[in-house]
C-alpha cells in the first residue's frame, strides 16, 4: 500500500509541474522539456495513440476501412490526429472529445488544402506554368490563412512529385517536370503555407509529399512501381523534396509506391538515411492513407503486425488510417519486436508539433468562428486568385493575331461542353460549397460579363464530355455561323485527372475532336480554350483553330481570368511547365533529355538513329513554351569570362527586347549542358529563369549568376560534385534553344 501511495504522490508532484509549465511559466520551458514532461506520463497505449490518424465523417479521400468507434478512440486518446474534419465547429466539437482523454492532448487536424480552401486558385501545375513565385507563394499564404481559420492545421501540401509522364493524374497537384523549377516552386509553397511560422494562428503545418518518386510510376499508372537508379533518383526526382525540407517544412508524407523493389513507407534510405539523417529533417513522417497496410499487397511484409514493425523501423512516425500501428505496436514492443524508444522518438516528434503549433496552451486556438467568418468571403482572396489564373493561360497559338479580340466584333458564338461548367473549373482536390453557383465565375458568364451589352452572345454545347452524341453538332455550327468568332471550351472533366485518374488515352474525350472540326468547318475564327489538369494531346484539331489557350483549371475566378486574357486586359505570359507530347506514344518526353549514342540529325533522319520512324522525337510543346501578344527578342547569352574556377563566380548577361506591338510578360531561360561528364549528362537543364514585364520596344539587361554548384550532379558515386570541361549555355522564351556559348570549369 505505502509504494502505491508513493508512486501516486510522484505521479501528483509531475502532473503538477507539467500543468504548471504548460499554463503558468511555460514560455520560459523549452518546447523539448514540455515534449519530454508529457511523454514522461504517457503510457504504451497513449503513446501509440499519438501515431494513429483517422479520416473524420465528411469526404472520404482513400478507401474507407470503417472499424470500431473512431469518437470512442478520440476521447480515450488512441488517436494523435484526424483529417478530413474542417470548420470551427466541427473541430471544437472533436477537439473537446480529445480533452477528455486521461493526459489532454489536443489533436491535429489535418486537410488536403491543396489548391485553396474556400477560395479556389488554379490546379498547381497551372499555378507552376505561371512560373511566378511570389504569386504562388501569395496563393498558398491565402489557403493557409482561409483553411487556419476553419480549424485545421495541417495540410497535406504541397505535393512536389516531378512527373514526365501525363497519363499519371497526379500531375494537376504537382509542378511538372523539372526538379529547377520544381524546387523552387515547392519552397515557395511551404513557404506559403507555414507563413511568419508555426504557432501564428493563420500558419499551417506543411507537408512534403509524396515521398518519394511518386510521379515516376511506371506507365503513368497510379500507386505503380517505381524503378531507377539512385543516381536519377538523386538528382532529378528527389531535389523538390530536399527543397521542401530546407525550406522548413514541418511535415512529410510517404508515397504508396515502391522505390526499386522497397515500399516508400518503410523506405530506411529515403525515410531515415536521407530525410532524418543527411537531410537533417526534424519534423515527422505520416503514412498516407492506409500505405502501411498496403505493404501486404505489395508483398513486403506478411501480415500487419510486420507491416507496422517495418514502417516504424523504416521511419514512418505516424500511420493514416490502415489501423495497423494501433492494433498492433504494443504487442511488437511487449515482445520486444520493436523497443520502446522507437515508439518514444515518433511520439516526440508528433508532441512537438502540437507545442509549436501552440495547442498545448491553447486547443482551441483554431476554432475561432469570428475568424472563419471574417475569411469566408474575402474579395481580396478573390483578386489573388484571379490575378494568377491569367497568369496561368498559356497562349499556345495565335494565327493572324486572332487575340485579343477586336473591338469590332459584335457577335460571339460561345461552344462546347464546359463552356457552361461550374465546378469544373474548380479541379482535382478542391472542396464544393453549396452556393458554388453563384460564387463560381464560369466561362460563360466571364465572356459575357467583359464583352458587355453591346455583343451578342450564342451559345451551343455541341456535344458532352464523354458522350459519343453528335446530336448538338448542328445547333453548335448555326451558332457559329451566326457569330463574328467563336470561343470553345473543350477537355477533361475535372475529375479525370487527379488521384486514381491515370488515363491511357488523353485525347480530348468523347467527340469533342469532331465537334471542334465541324465547328472550324465553317471558317469562322476559332478560339480553343483546353481545360485540363494534364498536358492533353490534340494535335488532330491543333491546326483548325486560329488560336490556341491552355486554361488547365483555373478555380473560383476562371471566367474572369480567361476573359482578362482573351480580351486583351491581360498579355498572356504563362510557360508549359511540362512538355506536350504529340501523342501517348512518344510519352515519356521531356526536354532534359540524354542525347544517346546516335541521335537523329534532324526530324527526317531515320538512318539507324534512336527516332520513331511514325513520329518525330520533338514534342508537340516544348517545355517553358509559351506566346503573348507581344514578340520578345532574347540575346545569347554573354558569360563575364568563358574559363572559371570551382566556387567562382560567372555572371551571364542577357539581353531581351520587347519587339512587339504592347507591353508584355517574358520569362528569360538560362539552360545549360554538360558537355561530358563521368555519366551522360542531358541536353540541356534549366538553371536559372528571370519574368520581366516589359514595354512596346524597351530593352532590358539580365544578369544570371552560376558557380560550379549550378553544374553539380550526383556521379555514379552519389557524390555531388561538379566536373571541369566544357559547359554549353542556351538563353530563351523555352527549353528549344539551338544555339548555345560555351564556358568551361577548370
Ligand atoms: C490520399 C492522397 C494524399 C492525401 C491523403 C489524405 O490518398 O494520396 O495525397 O493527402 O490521401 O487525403
Amino acid at each position: 500500500m505505502r509504494k502505491f501511495i508513493s508512486v501516486f504522490v510522484m505521479y501528483l508532484m509531475v502532473i503538477a509541474a507539467v500543468s504548471c509549465s504548460l499554463t503558468v511559466g511555460a514560455q520560459h520551458l523549452s518546447v523539448e522539456h514540455r515534449v519530454d514532461s508529457v511523454l514522461s506520463l504517457m503510457t504504451l497505449d497513449e503513446k501509440i495513440g499519438q501515431m494513429n490518424q483517422y479520416s473524420g465523417f465528411w469526404e472520404a479521400t482513400g478507401p474507407i476501412t470503417e472499424e470500431g468507434d473512431k469518437l470512442e478512440q478520440v476521447r480515450n486518446g488512441m488517436l494523435g490526429s484526424m483529417l478530413n474534419v474542417t470548420g470551427s465547429g466541427h473541430t471544437r466539437q472533436i477537439q473537446e472529445m480529445a480533452l477528455q482523454s486521461r493526459l489532454r492532448i489536443p489533436l491535429l487536424f489535418g486537410q488536403d488544402i491543396i489548391h485553396g480552401y474556400r477560395t479556389i486558385f488554379p490546379i498547381p501545375l497551372a499555378e507552376a506554368a505561371s512560373w511566378d513565385l511570389q504569386a504562388i507563394e501569395q496563393s498558398a499564404r491565402i489557403a493557409a490563412t482561409e483553411a487556419s481559420a476553419a480549424g485545421v492545421h495541417w495540410t497535406f501540401a504541397p505535393m512536389v512529385d516531378i512527373s514526365r509522364d501525363p497519363r499519371w493524374g497526379r500531375v494537376m497537384e504537382g509542378a511538372g517536370e523539372d526538379p529547377y523549377l520544381g524546387s523552387l516552386i515547392a519552397a515557395a509553397r511551404v513557404r506559403g503555407f507555414q507563413g511568419k511560422g508555426l504557432g501564428n494562428t493563420d500558419a499551417l503545418m506543411a507537408c512534403g509529399k509524396h515521398f518519394a518518386a511518386y510521379g515516376a510510376a511506371i506507365g503513368g499508372r497510379d500507386y505503380n512501381s517505381v524503378d531507377m537508379s539512385l543516381q536519377q533518383l538523386n538528382d532529378v526526382y528527389l531535389k523538390p523534396y530536399k527543397a521542401a525540407v530546407d525550406a522548413g517544412v514541418a511535415t512529410m508524407m510517404n508515397s504508396f509506391n515502391d522505390i526499386n523493389g522497397i515500399p516508400a513507407t518503410a523506405n530506411q534510405y529515403i525515410l531515415r538515411d536521407l530525410l532524418k539523417g543527411s537531410w537533417g529533417f526534424t519534423g515527422f513522417v505520416v503514412s498516407d492513407w492506409g500505405s502501411v497496410g498496403e505493404m501486404i499487397n505489395h508483398g513486403y511484409v506478411t501480415n500487419e503486425a510486420d507491416a507496422a514493425r517495418a514502417a516504424l523501423t523504416g521511419g514512418c512516425d505516424m500511420d493514416m488510417e490502415s489501423r495497423c500501428y494501433i492494433k498492433n505496436m504494443k504487442q511488437l514492443v511487449l515482445s520486444g519486436i520493436i523497443s520502446e524508444s522507437l515508439i518514444d522518438e515518433s511520439v516526440k516528434l508528433i508532441l512537438r508539433k502540437k507545442f509549436e503549433m501552440g495547442l498545448f496552451d491553447d486547443p482551441f486556438r483554431f476554432c475561432s468562428e469570428e475568424r472563419e467568418k471574417q475569411q469566408w468571403d474575402n474579395p481580396q482572396n478573390r483578386a489573388a486568385a484571379r490575378n494568377i489564373a491569367r497568369k496561368s493561360i498559356v497562349l499556345l497559338k495565335n494565327e493572324n493575331k486572332l487575340l485579343p479580340l477586336s473591338r469590332e466584333v459584335r457577335t460571339i458564338a460561345m461552344i462546347g461542353p464546359l463552356v457552361k461548367a461550374v465546378g469544373d473549373n474548380n479541379g482535382f482536390w478542391s472542396y464544393a460549397w453549396p452556393d458554388d453557383s453563384a460564387r463560381i465565375v464560369t466561362q460563360w458568364q466571364g465572356i459575357s460579363n467583359r464583352a458587355g451589352k453591346n455583343v451578342k452572345m450564342l451559345y451551343a454545347r455541341g456535344c458532352g464530355i464523354t458522350e459519343p452524341d453528335t446530336s448538338g453538332f448542328r445547333e453548335a455550327v448555326v451558332a457559329a455561323m451566326n457569330a463574328d468568332v467563336v470561343i470553345m471550351s473543350v477537355g477533361e472533366s475535372a475529375n479525370m485527372s487527379g488521384e486514381a485518374k491515370s488515363r491511357s488515352n488523353i485525347h480530348l474525350p468523347g467527340v469533342q475532336e469532331e465537334l471542334v472540326k465541324a465547328v472550324c468547318a465553317t471558317g469562322k475564327p476559332v478560339v480553343l480554350l483546353i481545360n485540363a489538369g494534364r498536358p492533353l494531346v490534340f494535335n488532330n484539331i491543333s491546326g483548325n483553330s486560329g488560336a490556341i489557350l491552355y486554361t488547365w483549371w483555373l478555380g473560383t475566378e476562371a471566367g474572369n481570368a480567361i476573359a482578362d486574357v482573351v480580351f486583351g486586359d491581360y498579355n498572356p505570359s504563362g510557360k508549359l511547365p511540362m512538355t506536350f507530347p504529340r501523342t501517348e506514344g512518344q510519352i515519356p518526353v521531356y526536354y532534359s533529355y540524354l542525347n544517346t549514342g546516335r541521335p537523329p540529325k534532324n526530324e527526317n533522319d531515320l538512318n539507324y538513329v534512336s527516332a520513331y520512324t511514325d513520329l518525330p522525337n520533338s514534342p508537340e510543346y516544348p517545355f517553358g513554351y509559351g506566346l503573348s501578344y507581344s514578340t520578345f527578342s532574347i540575346s545569347e547569352p554573354v558569360p563575364d569570362k568563358t574559363v572559371f574556377s570551382p566556387g567562382e563566380e560567372v555572371h551571364v548577361r542577357v539581353i531581351v527586347t520587347n519587339t512587339g506591338e504592347t507591353e508584355g510578360t517574358e520569362t528569360v531561360q538560362l539552360y545549360f549542358r554538360d558537355k561530358v561528364g563521368s555519366l551522360v549528362r542531358p541536353v540541356k537543364q534549366l538553371a536559372g529563369f528571370q519574368q520581366v514585364l516589359l514595354k512596346k520596344a524597351e530593352s532590358r539587361t539580365l544578369t544570371f549568376t552560376l558557380t560550379d554548384k549550378d553544374f553539380s550532379f550526383f556521379n555514379d558515386k552519389l557524390e555531388f560534385r561538379s566536373e571541369p570541361g566544357e559547359f554549353e549555355l542556351f538563353a530563351g522564351n523555352c527549353s528549344a534553344i539551338e544555339k548555345g556559348v560555351s564556358i568551361w570549369l577548370k
